[in-house]
């Protein structure tokens, strides 16, 4: 590791060592304003970073202090690339400040951002990966996802409000071989018909989300509705963004699944209805794939006959060690920050 001292003295950087001399020391050339002290010391754009980079050397955790060296590394690297001024990292400060008290016990904005900026579904894609097998692929958990949700039995309809646009969710869960997986736990949750989640209704009843259980036979079967394209909520700070970005800011319409089996890596995914006509455009990358479903009428072999259905086979790859540590990306909203510790 370089010295402390290298770059305090201004190190090998040409333009550090001429400004060090220039307001440290008594010798001409000094500056008619420079003030005088015996202390040799100055940053420059390139040395502030080796100076940041050795005050953090003494991190203990070796995962915390790789991530914290890279983010300085890269941060320091955008602000010298667009050459920020002092007066755009203000506004830049007053973005995330507005960002982070946007957020509530059912609101998420900084989920939003990321999911926004497309780096959920990079870490996703990265994830996905890291899997023991190739797996179906992992989507975004999204800000609307909650703990807790009602348990249902097989066939039983999510929609507590309007389920007269009924559409059926069957299929299998199986492993990457097609083995059925019984007793797996698949979550689901989605927009009702108006487009909305339960959490956008202003009240705090759970609609449209539920938890059902595959039967002997990998089988599920959930009764739900067409779910309908949305917007991301636009009146916050990442809604000020996507405007300003001329994106539309929608989602084409989606149903997020949360499915877990023993002994196999949970999945977080979603499937997205295939004629939406944001399909191709989702604000936040969700939409890609192998995710894409169609809404299809009368589908031979689909437990509830003469309805509008969707099949999709979920394959889960076998679960690692690692696996059981790696998390998601996203969480419940009021699990989060302020919200998970009131007062
Ligand atoms: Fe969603």
């Amino acid at each position: 590791m370089r010295g402390l001292f290298d770059w305090m003295n201004g190190g090998t950087s040409k333009g550090g060592a001429t400004r060090a001399a220039a307001n440290g020391s008594a010798s001409a050339g000094k500056p008619a304003h420079a003030n005088g002290g015996d202390v040799k010391l100055e940053y420059t754009s390139e040395t502030i970073t080796t100076a940041t980079l050795a005050q953090m050397a003494t991190t203990a955790d070796p995962r915390f202090k790789q991530i914290m060296e890279a983010a300085v590394r890269h941060l320091h690297a955008f602000a010298r690339e667009v050459n920020l001024t002092p007066a755009e990292w203000i506004k830049g400060i007053d973005f995330l400040t507005r960002t982070g008290q946007a957020c509530t016990r059912s609101r998420q904005e900084v989920i939003l951002l990321s999911d926004t900026l497309g780096l959920s579904t990079l870490i996703n894609t990265m994830h996905d990966k890291t899997a023991m097998e190739e797996a179906t692929h992992s989507s975004l958990l999204g800000p609307f996802f909650r703990e807790d949700p009602p348990k249902y039995k097989a066939g039983e309809q999510i929609s507590r409000v309007d389920a007269s646009d009924e559409v059926v969710l069957w299929g299998k869960v199986t492993d990457v071989k097609g083995r059925a997986l019984p007793n797996a736990v698949v979550s689901v949750w989605q927009t009702a018909t108006d487009g909305r989640y339960d959490m956008q209704t202003g009240d705090d009843s759970m609609d449209c989300r539920g938890e059902f259980t595959t039967n002997a036979e990998g089988n599920y079967l959930i009764r739900s509705v067409r779910p309908n394209f949305y917007s991301i909520p636009m009146d916050g700070p990442v809604g000020e963004m996507i405007t300003a970005q001329r994106r539309h800011g929608n989602r084409p319409a989606h149903i997020h699944f949360l499915i877990s089996a023993a002994g196999h890596r949970e999945m977080v995914t979603a499937l997205y209805i295939a004629d939406d006509p944001h399909i191709m455009d989702d604000v936040v990358f969700g939409a890609h794939g192998d995710l894409i479903a169609a809404i299809k009428k009368d589908q031979p072999g689909c437990p509830v006959p003469g309805v509008n259905s969707i099949k999709f086979n979920f394959a889960l790859s076998a679960e690692s060690a690692a696996d059981k540590l790696s998390g998601r990306v996203g969480a419940d909203p009021s699990k989060l920050g302020a919200a998970a510790n009131p007062g």
